[in-house]
């Protein structure tokens, strides 16, 4: 497998060309996509698989009201727009999952009192799975972290072991308030090699 790689054109669509939206065209997501996201998305490696990202999909008007007194004032007409805005959340109590996730040893206690920095770690990554996978699919993806997450917590995970990470509208994006590209930091002054 290591010899193969995706062609320019796919990496045009995922990162050269794939911008962050704040315009929505008027065009539904299908649940058959949003389920073709996941089934990419969960395929991302996380620690000992443990997958303790959980995704709200909202996509009715009510739940967008439900949605939109926790938003900060600049995403809150975008988030209205959107067709889709997925609440990326994670599961404080993963670890219940890990005898299915990771059957081939009890890996239950390895995440004894790190479980929010586990969870927070492999749950953001996830998010990142999440919009490569929707770029992939030929969707346009806005993330925000501009909400509030006391307020989205316990409007969506009241009762629940879940916390509310970050928020990303998916859907098929304009040019609408779409600033300049902004300049990425070079090899040389974000990496270097040990
Ligand atoms: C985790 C995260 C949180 C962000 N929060 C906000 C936000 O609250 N509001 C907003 O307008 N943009 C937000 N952004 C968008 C970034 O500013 C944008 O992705 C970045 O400038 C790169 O833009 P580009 O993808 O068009 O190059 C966020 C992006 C990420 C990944």
């Amino acid at each position: 497998m290591s010899d193969k790689m995706i062609n320019d054109e796919a990496l045009d669509l995922i990162f050269r060309e794939a911008r962050t939206r704040n315009g929505w065209e008027d065009r539904d997501v299908s649940r058959t996509l949003m389920q073709a996201v996941y089934d990419l998305t969960k395929m991302g490696p996380t620690s000992a698989n443990c997958s303790p990202a959980r995704f709200v999909f909202i996509t009715s008007k009510a739940a967008k009201e439900r949605l939109k007194p926790h938003l900060s004032a600049g995403n809150i007409a975008k988030t209205m727009a959107s067709p889709c805005c997925v609440i990326i959340a994670y599961d404080l109590e993963f670890a219940k999952q890990l005898p299915k996730l990771f059957p081939h040893t009890d890996a239950t206690s390895w995440f004894n009192g790190i479980e929010e920095e586990t969870a927070f770690r492999n749950g953001t990554l996830q998010g990142g799975y999440l919009m490569i996978a929707a770029r992939a699919l030929g969707l346009d993806c806005g993330p925000m972290s501009g909400f509030n997450q006391d307020g989205v917590n316990k409007e969506f995970f009241s009762g629940t072991s879940y916390k509310a990470n970050f928020l990303c509208n998916i859907g098929y994006g304009t040019d609408e308030n779409l600033f300049a590209r902004s300049p990425r930091l070079s090899f040389d002054e974000a990496c270097e090699i040990a």
